[in-house]
């Protein structure tokens, strides 16, 4: 049996990379073989293709190409295969994330990414799709403290809202798909959220 596609989405800053050791933990306590993996990146060239995208100023539409060049590599090497066999794939980010960032937040053409997504996925979609959300200002706040902020993570208030709306727009087109969380309450109560969903799945 096919396996599924389950991503992450949200801000920087929302907090979803948190979660992803116990969702792997709770997949695998079902009997699932689980693919942990990461968008830019999750494989040698897209982790190449990452260093350039989290680092280098670009055009935008420069932008939208190296994430679906990465994405073709991900998709191809690492996505497919594993679906195949019946693995659970599991990505921090995936297209859903070029809507927002680069459609959002930089103003590229949604119809030129469509086609992108056309061109580099076919039929693939995720099964599932978490959306961690938080207010803004959470969000700021929180990278504000990070260590080594990215080319991302220094983006203004006003970039991160872009985000956000961009977000909440994709997930109010695609209610099948979406799980809407609420990422502004304490750790233990999203993490409660997170569970039931995941189970649900
Ligand atoms: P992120 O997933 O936040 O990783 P970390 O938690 O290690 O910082 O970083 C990836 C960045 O790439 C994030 O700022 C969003 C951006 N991004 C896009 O702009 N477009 C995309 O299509 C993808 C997949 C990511």
């Amino acid at each position: 049996m096919r396996g599924k596609l389950i991503t992450l989405e949200g801000m920087d800053g929302a907090g979803k990379s948190t979660h992803i050791p116990s969702i792997i933990q709770l997949l695998e306590s079902r009997g699932l073989e689980v693919v942990s993996t990461r968008e830019p990146g999750g494989t040698p060239l897209g982790e190449k293709l990452r260093e350039l995208l989290l680092n280098e100023a670009m055009h935008p539409e420069t932008e939208t190409l190296l994430m679906f060049a990465a994405r073709r590599e991900h998709i191809a090497t690492v996505i497919e295969p594993a679906l195949a066999r019946g693995a659970w794939v599991l990505s921090d980010r995936f297209t859903d994330a070029t809507y927002a960032y680069q459609c959002g937040g930089r103003g590229v053409s949604a119809e030129k990414v469509i086609a992108l997504e056309q061109w580099v996925q076919g039929d693939l979609q995720p099964d599932a799709t978490l959306l961690f959300d938080v207010p803004v200002e959470v969000s700021v706040s929180r990278l504000a403290s990070a260590r080594m902020p990215d080319k991302f993570e220094r983006e203004s208030a006003e970039f991160f809202t872009k985000i956000r709306n961009a977000y909440l727009q994709r997930a109010s087109e695609n209610p099948a798909r979406f799980r809407l969380i609420n990422s502004n309450q304490a750790l233990e109560a999203v993490q409660a959220n997170v569970k039931e969903i995941v189970m649900a799945l």
